[in-house]
């Protein structure tokens, strides 16, 4: 049987998985290894992988419920997988700015499976940040302040994407849910650490306050989140995936491959409200 290696891929953020074959059903024994790693780096990365859409399903499945994404265009013959599509007379990308996925609904999407299906022969590499490090690198003085502090998250940004081009793989006037309360300090469900949970694409004030009293401290969060030291940059290969928890990272998608396709599946997996 071929040993599953571990390889931290920076400082705070991410872990290189080799030894497990995704194209199979995982063993009791590996699904615990690639959750256990999930929770503690945050991201992990699987490379050369040949994954059919039935795998992607079956290995999200082997994990959690799957939480269809309700805005993303899906996958032609899988419902359950969303299309992340960048064609080569397209100016605009999908998630080019820091997010967690679904912080937007009452119970956030718990983690992303993301499989590089066609990829630009340069760039298009995805970002991701520890909200781990960026809590435990806070100040106490600031640690104290958002305690028991809570932010408004949004999902009317899909209502009407600013971009034409971007509102035909996005959007949805009718999909678009109340604004949900979370708390900009969240304990992980599984590790009970802590980790920032604020992010700049759905992120929109603090509870209470106003808009123009949240703006000053909110820009610094979003600034103080994502300083190169919490980061890694993933670049894809064809066979590459990696499976993320929203809850310890925000991730950002580069737009810098103008005139080349980039084609994504990605899956979304069900959470828990968050504490
Ligand atoms: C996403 O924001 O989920 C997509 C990330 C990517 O395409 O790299």
């Amino acid at each position: 049987m071929t040993q599953i290696q571990i390889h931290p891929s920076a400082g705070y953020v991410g872990a290189e998985i080799s030894g497990i074959d995704l194209s199979q059903t995982l063993s009791d024994t590996e699904l615990e290894q690639v959750k256990n790693t999930l929770f503690e780096y945050g991201v992990v990365f699987f490379r050369e992988q040949t994954m059919r859409p039935e795998d992607h399903i079956r290995l999200a499945e082997q994990v959690s419920e799957i939480d269809i994404n309700r805005f993303f265009k899906p996958v032609d013959g899988y419902p359950k997988i969303a299309e992340v599509r960048k064609e080569p007379d397209q100016t605009v990308n999908i998630g080019s700015m820091w997010h967690s996925d679904h912080s937007y609904d009452t119970a956030p999407a718990m983690g992303s499976i993301l499989v590089a299906r066609e990829v630009p022969p340069y760039g298009g590499d995805t970002v991701f940040a520890s909200m781990y490090a960026a809590y435990d690198h806070l100040s106490d003085g600031l640690k104290t302040t958002l305690e028991g502090l809570k932010a408004w998250h949004t999902s009317s940004g899909f209502a009407a994407p600013a971009d034409k081009e971007i509102g035909d793989r996005l959007g949805g006037q009718d999909r678009v849910t109340p604004d949900v309360l979370q708390n900009v300090v969240i304990k992980h469900p599984v590790t009970g650490r802590k980790a920032l949970y604020v992010n700049e694409t759905f992120t929109v004030g603090f509870e209470g306050w106003t808009a123009e009293e949240s703006k000053p401290l909110l820009d610094y969060l979003f600034a103080h989140a994502v300083k190169p030291a919490f980061c890694y940059r993933f670049s894809w290969r064809p066979g590459s995936v990696a499976f993320w928890d929203n809850r310890v990272v925000q991730h950002l998608a580069i737009n810098d491959y103008h005139g080349h396709r980039r084609l994504m599946h990605r899956i979304t997996l069900k959470g828990v409200p968050l504490q």
